[in-house]
């Protein structure tokens, strides 16, 4: 009897592991998506090492990042399928070098290795590969960010300035959503009374298909004006 007790609480305990494993194994804990989308002048201007600077004049994709509200460096690096450039077809991959361009280098492949391994994987059970970058494409399709602005008046310039509300408003106005804006400080002016608006944020539900404001923050200084270059 005691014998059966024991191998039976055996039993539930492996079964708690293996329901503890099925559960961490995609390690799939993130909630939402943060789509990212950067100003490539900001980014070049900002890294100061853009090898082969394009005139990218629209805003492009730096990723699809899953996310967890309670984990600000949400799920990242995860133990997904590594990234496999034969997935994608030339028709796919032609799309992706207008959507989603390495600004940095020349290497487009390398920054959609890069984005797939440290995020793609993080939501591999929700999205493949070839659907992570499908979806990617169509989210970056639905919104002009670039065309929203100038319809706004809010257009690149060197001096002029907005106030975080201005492009949000603008933006929301447009998609419904809030969006979160993401800045960065302007190496060249690190004391200068601005920040360089660098990214757009739009939030997606956890199957990515229903955009939904985002509620955090801390992308950019409160109370400082921001440049768009
Ligand atoms: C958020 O991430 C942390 C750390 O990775 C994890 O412990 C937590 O369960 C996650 N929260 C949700 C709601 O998934
Ligand atoms: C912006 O995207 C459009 C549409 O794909 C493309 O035709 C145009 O060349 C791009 N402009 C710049 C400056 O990259
Ligand atoms: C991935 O697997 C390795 C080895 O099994 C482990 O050390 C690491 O913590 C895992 N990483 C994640 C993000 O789960
Ligand atoms: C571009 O990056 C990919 C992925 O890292 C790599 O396999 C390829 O060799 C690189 N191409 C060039 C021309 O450097
Ligand atoms: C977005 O709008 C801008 C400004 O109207 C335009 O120059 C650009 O080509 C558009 N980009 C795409 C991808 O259609
Ligand atoms: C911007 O304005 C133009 C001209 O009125 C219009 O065709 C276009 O659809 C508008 N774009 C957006 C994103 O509102
Ligand atoms: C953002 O909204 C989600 C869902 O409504 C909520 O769980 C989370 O706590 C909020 N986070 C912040 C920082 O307000």
């Amino acid at each position: 009897m005691a014998m059966l007790k024991s191998s039976l609480s055996f039993l539930v305990l492996g079964f708690a592991f293996f329901l503890c494993f099925i559960i961490s194994a995609g390690d799939g804990s993130y909630v939402y998506f943060q789509f990212v989308q950067q100003w490539p002048p900001t980014t070049c201007r900002v890294q100061k090492k853009c090898s082969k600077p394009r005139p990218l004049q629209n805003f492009t994709i730096h990723g699809l990042w899953p996310s967890n509200y309670s984990n600000p460096t949400m799920p990242s690096n995860c133990n997904g399928s590594r990234f496999k450039k034969e997935l994608l077809s030339p028709r796919m991959q032609s799309k992706l070098k207008i959507s989603w361009p390495n600004v940095v280098s020349s290497n487009d492949t390398k920054f959609w290795e890069s984005e797939w391994n440290k995020h793609g994987t993080c939501s591999e059970q929700t999205l493949n590969q070839v659907q992570y970058f499908e979806i990617s494409h169509e989210m970056w399709n639905s919104f002009n960010i670039t065309d929203i602005l100038k319809n706004a008046s809010i257009v690149p310039h060197p001096t002029q300035t907005w106030k975080y509300s201005d492009i949000v408003s603008a933006i929301q106005s447009k998609t419904q959503r809030t969006p979160l804006l993401r800045c960065k400080t302007d190496p060249a002016h690190p004391n200068a009374n601005t920040q360089l608006l660098h990214e757009v944020v739009f939030c997606y539900g956890y199957n990515a298909i229903k955009q939904i404001d985002c509620n955090r923050t801390a992308g950019c200084k409160n109370q400082v004006n921001i440049l768009f270059p």
